[in-house]
């Protein structure tokens, strides 16, 4: 595994500590239900399913916010992840962790930066972070290039996991790529928000993107 060279390192003290929880209380029974999360994937994970992409039906049912919290989760597990932020519409991995958004992603597939320049290290132990980038105009264009794809598969070679956050799946048409290019896609449901109707109406659309659904979490909040 070839480590990457990394020239930025950024301060985490002041993260939103309610949104990572599995930082600010690792004991907590939330923090055990993540790393009980963390453990059931490690069943399907094995040294080539590494990309994992984490979205819901629809907007604001707790993607980002449980990225984050795995993520964490799985550092303590002494994993070495990279969270990807290709949520190019509302991008918020950089304000969760509190870190600059002004070179990420979108700068690196439009050749614009390097992926050594985008990458975030974070304060926390063996976590990275490739944040959305500058605002891009053509989300869906930019996401279903080769390059993306490409960019994954390099890109895993440096990591334990790869987490992908993305836009809700019946909201954006790159997500259904995104889910076609990772080893696994991990479906959040809402209690209280997600209709039953759209679950199953995201099932078969990422069914027909032919992505491998490798489990659901239910968040409540
Ligand atoms: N389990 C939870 N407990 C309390 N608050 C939560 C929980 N999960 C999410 N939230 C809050 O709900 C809001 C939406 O969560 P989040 O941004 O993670 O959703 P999302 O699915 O990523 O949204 P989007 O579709 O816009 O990307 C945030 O303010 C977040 O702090
Ligand atoms: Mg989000």
């Amino acid at each position: 595994m070839k480590p990457l060279a990394l020239n930025r390192k950024k301060q985490l003290s002041t993260m939103k500590k309610r949104q990572l929880i599995t930082y600010s209380h690792p004991e907590s029974l939330i923090s055990e239900q993540f790393r009980e999360i963390r453990t059931n994937m490690k069943f399907i994970n094995d040294s080539k399913n590494k990309v994992f992409l984490i979205t819901s039906p629809k907007d604001g049912e707790g993607k980002s916010t449980t990225i984050a919290n795995l993520a964490v989760s799985m550092t303590q597990q002494k994993e070495k992840i990279l969270i990807i932020d290709a949520n190019l519409r509302e991008p918020v991995i950089h304000s969760i962790f509190k870190i600059p958004n002004d070179v990420g992603l979108t700068n690196v597939l439009t050749g614009k930066a390097s992926i050594e320049d985008a990458i975030y290290k974070t304060e926390i132990s063996r976590l990275d972070v490739l944040t959305s980038g500058s605002t891009s105009f053509n989300p869906a264009e930019l996401l279903e290039t080769k390059r993306m794809k490409d960019l994954l598969k390099s890109i895993a070679e440096s990591y334990d996991i790869v987490l992908i956050d993305a836009p809700a799946v019946l909201k954006s048409t790159e997500t259904r790529v995104l889910a076609n290019q990772s080893d696994g896609v991990v479906l959040i449901m809402n209690r209280g928000k997600t209709e039953i109707e759209k679950a199953i109406e995201t099932k078969k659309v990422l069914e027909l993107a032919h992505a491998k659904i490798v489990g659901a979490i239910l968040n409540e909040g």
